[in-house]
């Protein structure tokens, strides 16, 4: 969490600090600030509060300088207010600097520090970095930065000026990601590539450990013991609309309307000419797969919902076992992993601190890995042995939508081509189920054309304090996923419930008007849905249907119907999820919710 950018080159740092640190703000939003160097000086302004109210305080007073830092807040250690906003400064203004991560030690190394006499200000574990580099600093910024990170544990990205030294920003990271952007007699860090794409598209990505020092026309990069690096430059292939809301009031709406590009992008390139599944970053032979006897699927969240409907498919066309796990979870249950199996992290951003920490749990047992992951060259993506790049292209919104069907579209291939290989899937399905896979774009595309209906459903209901959504097989993992949607931004109370499991307790807290959404696209398991159904009204329940287009039936049943268009029962999350998604924001947008920023949230978790 927290976004991180750095700027040195012959421009006005404050206005390129400030739209990097927009591109970044879905990293978090409870504060932010800037320290630019000028005329012998560094100038720092930091508010708790959103990137505007920063903004505000700079138009009324500007700081000059083409050399600065910035940083947009997720608080972790203590309370989001302006003392405790970065960049942290050293007492004498020296030395600035910002942070991204945590470090672990920070409280042994502060009594060390207060004992030396340095006077610590706020409640931040990113105080105790700044008096280090001060510790440390006898005229080389590098050198300093460099004993003072021996010294921390922990997860940091950090961006650090001096005002002895000002011709460079000193930029190191481990366990959290930066990126250094290449210019033109100008050079950039940040946290995530959207912040750099307005001016370059050539960026570096630091290895753990790694340094980079950049000044205005060169930057050189050191291993973590100071020796030079040869880097390859990354070329990114998207563009800076990719990172805008092109014309859509918030970019989960954009998001969810790039579904359709997003699910083609992912699928095409793993299907051959012959529209055979071919995985080139996962080239496992039918004995390599005969050799695994187990499959393991663990993420958090949104990304653990698209492993639930991964486990059915596997299971379903390849007949491995697999078991799914909450990556929070899975580290601290001493889980059964060795050589034969396969463990799957799946991850949008690559850096959630949980799902890494499961991943290199599974290493450590002897699993072979994979990563599932939409950002090149994350975190997951280096560690594990394999990586599938869901190509949904950036997503900015807090709740994941592109992100979590393309990952099912993964999932699909995966199991198609197990199954194919493994001899558990005819050939005929095989091939059925990829030329339904590749209507999905279509299909999608038509299901967006219904958003005022459901519009029209949301502006109805959302008032209500609570929901429960339902659903049985593959539903019910659906169910979950758009459970989640709707709490996490409408902060209504929500919850996702097998529908069989109803009775079981949960039966008790349906009375008039409590919303039921209701997910019916299973033929085989649909009379009892209907039976899930009847007892919610019986109870006073205003019950919205998720359902195939074609079911007369349910019309009568429910109160309303959300339609996909039909096609094999295994295939539905992908369109079932959408109108739950579109129920969510616009519950949300009535409610007056900041959908692309809901409170307490932010993109990327890389804190435990
Ligand atoms: C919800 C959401 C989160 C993420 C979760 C994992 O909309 O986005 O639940 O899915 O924090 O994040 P990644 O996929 O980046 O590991």
């Amino acid at each position: 969490m927290c976004g991180i950018v750095g700027y040195i080159g012959g421009k006005q740092a404050s206005p390129i600090l400030i739209e990097g640190l927009q591109k970044l703000e879905y990293r978090g939003y409870d504060s932010a600030g800037v320290a630019i160097y000028n005329d012998g000086e560094i100038a720092v302004q930091k508010y708790k509060g959103r990137l505007k109210v920063l903004e505000e305080h700079l138009e009324k007073k500007p700081i000059p300088g083409s050399v600065g830092i910035g940083h947009t807040r997720w608080a972790t250690h203590g309370e989001p207010n302006d003392l405790n906003a970065h960049p942290h400064i050293t007492t004498d203004g020296h030395i600035a600097l910002v942070h991204n991560g945590i470090i672990e030690n920070y409280t042994r190394l502060k009594e060390w520090l207060i004992e030396e006499g340095k006077i610590f200000k706020t409640e931040t574990d990113t105080e105790v970095i700044v008096h280090l580099v001060d510790y440390f600093y006898e005229g080389d910024l590098e050198k300093a930065v460099r004993r003072a990170i021996g010294k921390m544990e922990g997860a940091f990205a950090l961006g650090v000026i001096s005002k002895n030294e000002p011709e460079k920003i000193v930029s190191v990271r481990k366990d959290s990601p930066l990126v250094v952007g290449i210019g033109k007699e100008e050079n950039f860090i940040a946290s995530d590539i959207p912040a750099l794409l307005k001016h370059t598209k050539e960026v570096y990505f630091l290895d753990d450990g790694e340094m980079a020092v950049l000044t205005e026309k060169d930057i050189a990069i050191y291993d973590e013991f100071g020796q030079p690096v040869e880097k390859e430059p990354f070329t990114v292939t998207w563009d800076v609309s990719s990172a805008e809301k092109e014309g859509y009031e918030h970019f989960m709406m954009k998001e969810i309307h790039e579904q359709p590009k997003a699910i083609r992008d992912t699928l095409s390139p793993r299907l051959n000419d012959r529209n055979m599944v071919e995985i080139e970053e996962f080239n496992l032979s039918r004995e390599d797969i005969q050799r695994i006897d187990k499959i393991m699927i663990v993420a958090c969240g949104t990304a653990y919902h698209a492993g639930l409907i991964g486990k059915f498919a596997i299971e379903k066309f390849a007949k491995i076992p697999v078991e799914t796990d909450i990556a929070s979870e899975f580290r601290y249950r001493d889980p059964f992993v060795n050589e034969k199996t396969l463990f799957i992290a799946v991850s949008q951003s690559g850096e959630t601190a949980d799902t890494l920490a499961a991943l290199r749990e599974a290493k450590r047992k002897g699993a072979r890995t994979m990563a599932i992951t939409n950002v090149v060259g994350s975190r997951v993506s280096r560690e594990a042995d394999d990586v599938y790049y869901t190509w949904a292209g950036p997503e900015i919104a807090v709740a994941s939508t592109k992100a979590y069907t393309t990952q099912i579209v993964a999932f699909y291939t995966i199991a198609l081509d197990l199954g194919l290989k493994l001899g558990t899937l005819k050939e005929e399905t095989y091939h059925q189920i990829i030329k339904e896979l590749l209507t999905f774009g279509e299909k999608t595309e038509a299901l967006l054309q219904y958003k005022k209906d459901i519009q029209f459903l949301a502006d109805a209901q959302f008032n209500n304090t609570s929901a429960f959504y339902i659903g049985r097989g593959i539903d019910d993992a659906v169910a979950r996923e758009g459970s989640l949607k709707l709490k996490e931004i409408s902060y209504i109370h929500s919850e996702a419930i097998a529908a069989g499991e109803l009775k079981h307790g949960t039966i008790a807290l349906i009375e008039d008007g409590t919303l039921v959404v209701a997910l019916t696209t299973q033929d085989r398991l649909y009379d009892k849905m209907l039976s899930a159904i009847k007892e919610v009204k019986a109870r006073g329940a205003y019950v919205i249907a998720v359902a195939k287009e074609g079911n007369q039936d349910i019309q009568k049943e429910a109160d309303a119907v959300m339609s996909i268009p039909d096609t094999y029962d295994e295939l539905t999350p992908i369109l079932s999820v959408i109108p739950l998604q579109l129920l969510a924001y616009y519950i949300a947008v009535a409610r007056g919710c900041d959908v692309d920023k809901p409170k307490n949230l932010a993109k990327s978790v890389t804190v435990e």
